[in-house]
């Protein structure tokens, strides 16, 4: 498989083929799913959730995505690996997303970052983007704005924030992002705004009518089973297959069936 680029992202998107996108936090994991074709790589700012066990996305740092990052590129061979400015980085102070947008560029080897917001940070993305650093854009359900809205429940099922939705896609676009994930929307509007802009989008509970889909990879190969919404597939149940495989291993130790003479020196 060849590299993937943001160009050979558009080609796809052009050629009609999906975008595959799952995100990793680790070498270990990031090199299973380059291994097996994966087209993006998202260092997603849920390191929060499923790396550090933080309730929200808000606690992790710039550092902590930086830790994260690093690792994951070292694992990569073929993906594009996309890094999230982590919350309280990018917001209000364009000069301070470059700065940690340059700090993830030249700290981990990543190859694009990813920040939430439309029309509110166009002057971070602008800024970003003057410099070189290709920027995917996230609408739609914004976990970094959680406490803004109260609720995980689907973003955008009135008129006025689907209007804004497809307003600020439209900018995304315009400013020149190669990209955008669309969060937890109805997929009719999904489908409207993949139709409206010439760059690819991603969905995350958006429907079939978009140009790709991501997951987070322990939600898919079902690691935490507390996690269960309507758009998750599960592919595997890796909570059964460690729990059962652990627990083998608690019995051979107990049982003195582990280590045999063929295990030891
Ligand atoms: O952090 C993340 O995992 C994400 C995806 C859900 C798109 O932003
Ligand atoms: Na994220």
């Amino acid at each position: 498989k060849k590299k993937v680029t943001t160009h050979s992202l558009l080609k796809l998107k052009q050629k009609g083929e999906k975008i595959s996108m799952l995100t990793a936090y680790d070498y270990s994991m990031a090199k299973i799913i380059d291994g097996a074709g994966i087209d993006i790589i998202l260092v997603g700012d849920s390191a929060s959730n499923v790396m550090a066990g933080n309730e929200t996305t808000l606690p992790i740092t710039l550092d902590h995505m930086i830790y994260h990052a690093s690792s994951v590129v070292k694992a990569v061979e073929t993906a594009l690996v996309v890094v999230d400015i982590p919350f309280g980085s990018y917001q209000g102070d364009s000069h301070k997303a470059l700065d940690s947008a340059i700090r993830i560029m030249k700290e981990t080897g990543g190859h694009a970052v990813k920040m939430e917001g439309g029309a509110e940070i166009k002057n971070s993305i602008e800024r970003i983007l003057s410099a070189g650093v290709p920027v995917m854009g996230h609408l739609g359900l914004m976990p970094q704005s959680i406490y803004k809205y109260g609720t995980y429940a689907v973003r955008a099922k009135q008129e006025e924030e689907a209007n804004k939705l497809i307003e600020d896609a439209k900018l995304l676009e315009e400013l020149g992002c190669f990209a955008m994930v669309l969060e937890k929307i109805p997929a009719e509007l999904a489908k409207r705004v993949a139709e409206a802009v010439s760059i690819p989008v991603i969905g995350i509970g958006a429907g079939q009518d978009v140009d790709g889909q991501v997951l987070v990879m322990h939600d898919m190969l079902g690691i935490n089973n507390d996690f269960a919404p309507r758009f998750l597939r599960k592919y595997a149940n890796l909570h059964e297959i460690i729990t059962d495989a652990v627990g083998s291993y608690i019995e051979d130790v107990k049982g003195r069936d582990f280590p045999n003479e063929k295990e030891c020196y």
